[in-house]
């Protein structure tokens, strides 16, 4: 059997020239590895523009490159500043299949590690967590163009699930284009449509049980009990995410993922037990994020979150922090604020139907039944290409 570094001999080295039909790129530098194959950064020899390339191996055992490159095309139609354009394509035979894309900046797990106390300030965070939480209404959001041309009709649909919110899945952007104060999403290979794609208005009715997708870190309560998810679950990470942003560790952090069972006890003790809700909210905005959690934890299957009140949570925690929207973000203190000021909208272009025949909005109404939940993370040394402690997406159930 080929051990992991055997096997990473597939993948790009420094210096080496790819070739694709529209151009040439020379690979510079290795900018993450994951489950599924590497990011590096490249130069486009017809004008030496950067760009970075995600590579997946030919051999991985599952391919996740297409809704990578699905998802972020579709994010390029609806126009959303928070996603990366994928500009080429191609693969080296027996090697790896790669996506040329825009190049960004650090992620959001490596740029909490710069910071000397392990956690963002409260301005910074709730500023990232504003954008982080319009880029995940773009993804939900249900877009529908159908062309008919003289040959055959052809329909765009957008309207996706992440299913692997977490900070090393968002980036800011360069400093050397001045975007490094917008946030883009990044990872779609866990993506799933939640809308029938046959008909293009239907949600896909829940799946009996559905295997864990994502990272126990921060997946939500519906991952950890295999059930399918939804929109909803997207929020409950994101949760997780701005709580460790802003109190630097989740109760959670030491747990791994095959302690995937204490993880849950721990997320359902944060919602029934008030030292733990205490203790996962230590320096966060209380008021505002239990607001959001226990409003996160009324949302079913169905549901389409109401973005906009999760943003005037976030808002109302800034004003009564007295925190100003131009306020410095930690990686870029010398200059006031000049990232996007998004306010979300409804979430939905679209009224979908679910199967069975009723709206989603009467889907949409609170059921204080059911429940959500959150994760965290460490500092540590960096070394290229590899954040320590970041916790890595689990692509296969964890052995127990
Ligand atoms: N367009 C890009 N520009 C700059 N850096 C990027 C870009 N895309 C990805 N990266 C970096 O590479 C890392 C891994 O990328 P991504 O999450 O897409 O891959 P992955 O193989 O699915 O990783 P993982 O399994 O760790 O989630 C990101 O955290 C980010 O730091
Ligand atoms: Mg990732």
């Amino acid at each position: 059997m080929m051990s992991s570094d055997e096997a990473d001999d597939v993948l790009p080295r420094e210096e080496e020239m790819l070739k694709t039909k529209k151009d040439k790129y020379k690979v510079i530098a290795l900018l993450g590895k994951g489950g599924y194959g590497a990011v590096y950064s490249v130069l486009r020899q017809s004008d030496s523009e950067k760009f970075a390339i995600k590579c997946e191996k030919a051999t991985a055992a599952k391919k996740v490159l297409l809704m990578d490159c699905n998802v972020m095309k579709g994010a390029t139609q609806i126009k959303s500043r928070h996603f990366c354009a994928v500009l080429d394509r191609a693969n080296v035979k027996d090697r790896f299949n790669f996506i040329v894309m825009k190049l960004i900046g650090k992620n959001l797990w490596d740029l909490r590690q710069d910071r000397p106390d392990g956690r963002f300030s409260l301005g910074t965070a709730l500023k990232t967590a504003a954008q982080c939480l319009v880029s995940i209404e773009h993804l939900h959001s249900v877009r529908l163009d159908i062309r008919i041309s003289t040959k055959s009709p052809s329909i765009f649909q957008f309207g996706y699930l992440h299913r692997d919110i977490k900070p090393g899945n968002f980036a800011a952007g360069r400093k050397e284009s001045n975007e490094h104060h917008t946030i883009f999403m990044l990872d779609f290979g866990l993506c799933r449509e939640f809308v029938k794609r046959a008909e293009g208005k239907d949600m896909r009715a829940p799946r009996s049980s559905a295997p864990f997708r994502g990272t126990t870190r921060y997946a939500p309560l519906a991952a950890m009990l295999q059930q399918d998810q939804s929109r909803k679950d997207d929020i409950e990470s994101w949760l997780y995410m701005v709580v460790e942003w802003t109190s630097g560790g989740l109760p959670w952090r030491k747990l791994k993922a095959h302690d995937r069972d204490k993880v849950l006890a721990y997320k359902k003790d944060v919602r029934e037990k008030a030292d733990i809700l205490e203790d996962f909210l230590y320096n966060c905005p209380k008021k505002e994020f239990t607001r959001i959690l226990k409003y996160v934890d009324t949302l079913g299957y169905y549901a389409v979150p109401d973005y906009g009140f999760i943003y005037y949570c976030v808002k109302h925690a800034a004003v009564a922090n007295k925190i100003k929207d131009n306020d410095p973000i930690d990686w870029d203190p010398e200059r006031p604020y000049f990232g996007p000021l998004e306010t979300p909208g409804d979430g939905k272009v679209i009224d979908l139907e679910v199967e069975g025949g009723q709206s989603v909005k009467e889907f949409s109404k609170r059921n204080p039944k059911e429940k959500d939940q959150s994760d965290e993370t460490r500092k540590g040394k960096k070394k290229a290409g590899a954040s320590p402690n970041r916790e890595k997406t689990e692509v296969k159930e964890v052995k127990k």
